[in-house]
């Protein structure tokens, strides 16, 4: 990893943070991505060392999408060894009760960003025939359930995504995997306990959390750490050999 550049979107929080900490101490540059540039403050302070080039866009939307692009510029999109599309939204609730916006959102933001962001960072990994990118899915891309209609069936397509441009990219020295997590205590996670919690009147967040860990396996929720440690390793040389991946991080779900 010694000297990589190293591209991770929705950097500024979450499991975006935890990336940063994992991959500082041995990348070249971090180029950190958030709706604004000046999010990436907290992030900024978490690599310490490691020089940082912040920038924004809103990636729900085409005309945000290309800020970043140009925020991050054709050069430096170039010399990205290591892509990690990690930024991610959803609201859940029927489909049917949706506003059409939030749906617009939702796949532009899980699943045209990434492929977006895929197309515009390849080239220059295929040129110097090495190059990683790892996609943040969603477990319930194959385990769907009620009221993630538009999300779930964007992380299904991310997941679609993933193994389709690994065979294109196989022989070129490019990995592409992708990684399924369960319930993070992020703001999103976080958010979507509190929207379960509405959704059954009387369920305060420590009741649904319980339900929840009862649901896994392992009976646990996803750490970010453990997500983070994951990508980390996806993206080193040690795992050249695996490639088309789409990973559970689920606690066994
Ligand atoms: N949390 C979970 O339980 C869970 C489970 C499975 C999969 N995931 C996936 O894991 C990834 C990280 O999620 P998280 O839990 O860390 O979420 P989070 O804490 O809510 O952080 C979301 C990150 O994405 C960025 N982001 C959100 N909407 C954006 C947009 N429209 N344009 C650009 N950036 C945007 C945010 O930037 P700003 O700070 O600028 O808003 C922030 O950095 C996502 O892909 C999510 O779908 C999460």
């Amino acid at each position: 990893m010694t000297k990589r550049t190293v591209m991770i979107t929705g950097a500024s929080r979450g499991l975006g943070l935890a990336l940063v900490r994992a991959f500082a101490p041995e990348a070249g540059l971090l180029v950190l991505a958030a709706r604004e540039a000046g999010h990436i403050g907290e992030a900024r302070r978490a690599a310490a060392d490691c020089p940082v080039h912040a920038a924004g866009g809103d990636l729900s939307s085409r005309e945000g999408i290309s800020r970043l692009l140009s925020e991050v510029g054709p050069e430096r999109l170039g010399a990205v060894d290591v892509l990690v599309n990690n930024a991610g939204w959803g609201q859940p609730g029927a489909l049917a009760d949706s506003a059409e916006d939030d749906v617009v959102r939702t796949y532009f933001t899980d699943l045209i960003a990434p492929a977006l962001l895929c197309r515009a960072a390849a080239g220059g990994m295929i040129r110097r025939r090495w190059g990683r990118i790892v996609n943040i899915s969603s477990i319930t891309a194959v385990q769907p359930s009620e009221g993630l209609a538009a999300y779930a069936s964007a992380k299904a397509g991310l997941n679609a995504l993933t193994k389709s441009l690994s065979a294109e990219t196989a022989r070129h020295g490019v990995t592409v995997n992708a990684i399924m997590p369960g319930l993070m205590l992020t703001d999103m996670g976080r958010d979507a306990v509190a929207k379960m919690g509405a959704a059954r009147t009387g369920s305060g967040e420590a009741e649904v959390l319980e339900r929840i860990k009862r649901s896994v396996p392992l009976r646990k929720l996803t750490e970010v750490s453990e997500v983070a440690a994951l990508v980390r390793w996806l993206a080193g040389d040690e795992a050249a050999f695996l490639t088309g991946q789409v990973i559970g991080a689920a606690g066994g779900l």
